[in-house]
């Protein structure tokens, strides 16, 4: 409350100023309330894998947040093509930042880390590859590639030329590889006596994909149980019935845009041979990945079920106990 002669040694900005004061001097701002109201936005799933572990642990998993953020920089290099793609996407993928910001804020609460299995971005421009430094830099996170952050970009790619061939796809790693927290062919990390490894299978190519399926098996002779995590889902029979209903796809037309080692698709090297590899291997426990934007889960072998996980810009965070 501002007295009258308050409000004569204030004049009018003074007043609207002193009237203001009691909202910005009410103390902090409520952090939990503004924690909680991110939270509330989350679709969270809970999935158990009991693997026989002496104690249990827990991961959070997200995956196609397909961030749309693009400067002043990039949109000067846009053609106007360019822009109504752009428009477009950024409207359907309005909601990857909230989707982002729940999966880290649970992650947090858990003290767990963070796996994001691709598309982070929707397209590789300067304004997004910033956003990743931002917001995740400081973050305890690990990663796979998505399709999305090489060759996202629609009409053009004007902003960074990456696209399908194998010198680009090899250009889309050099580009991230400052971004994100583990090298992007293959890496691994241990975690409560489980090996979780991750390989790009969305920048494969001839080049790599057997140079990859060395370093994997290389992982698995470390004798820990091994969850693979990656961007696209490997091909089972029960995954593509379910896509020909969920999806309303053609089943030959489910190509390896969509799934690692369709058998009736060409395969860039190695994808079909790392599949049937893995299929004989104990020691594999549970495949985690994305890519499809709809929820999945199938046997993958004997002894792992391939989880894919649903769209994090559609809200969904994904909480995995190991136990
Ligand atoms: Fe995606
Ligand atoms: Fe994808």
């Amino acid at each position: 409350m501002v007295t009258r002669r308050e409000a004569v040694q204030l004049g009018l900005m003074g007043v609207f100023a002193a009237a203001m004061r009691p909202v910005f001097s009410a103390g902090k701002p409520d952090e939990k309330a503004f924690a909680d109201s991110v939270l509330e936005t989350m679709k969270l799933r809970k999935i158990n894998i009991n693997i026989g572990l002496g104690s249990s642990f827990k991961v959070v998993q997200a995956t196609d947040s397909h961030f749309t953020y693009v400067s002043a920089e990039d949109f000067e290099k846009l053609d106007s093509k360019s822009m109504e793609w752009y428009s477009s996407r950024s409207k359907i993928f309005a909601d990857g930042i909230p989707g982002l910001a729940a999966a880290l804020l649970h992650a947090k609460n858990l003290n767990a880390p963070l796996f994001h299995t691709g598309d982070l971005l929707d397209f590789p421009s300067k304004a997004n590859l910033d956003m990743i430094r931002r917001d995740l830099s400081m973050r305890n996170w690990f990663y796979s590639l998505g399709n999305h952050e090489y060759h996202g970009w629609g009409p053009g790619k004007p902003a960074i030329a990456i696209g399908r061939s194998a010198e680009e796809r090899a250009a889309g790693r050099r580009l991230f590889a400052p971004y994100v927290p583990n090298p992007i062919p293959v890496a691994s990390r241990v975690i409560g006596g489980v090996n979780f490894v991750q390989y790009d299978n969305s920048g494969f190519s001839d080049h790599m994909g057997h140079w990859q399926l060395d370093q994997i098996k290389k992982e698995f002779a470390k004798g820990l149980p091994v969850v693979m995590l990656c961007h696209m889902p490997f091909f089972t029979d029960k995954l593509v019935d379910q896509m020909v209903v969920t999806k309303k796809l053609v089943k030959e037309k489910i190509n390896d845009g969509y799934l690692q080692g369709v058998p009736w698709a060409n395969s860039w090297g190695g994808r079909k041979e790392l599949l049937a590899w893995l299929k004989e291997q104990p020691l594999l426990k549970a495949i985690i990945c994305g890519h499809l934007h709809g929820e999945y889960c199938v046997q993958f072998s004997k002894t792992a079920m391939q989880y894919v996980s649903d769209a994090n810009y559609k809200g969904f965070v994904y909480e995995f106990t190991f136990s």
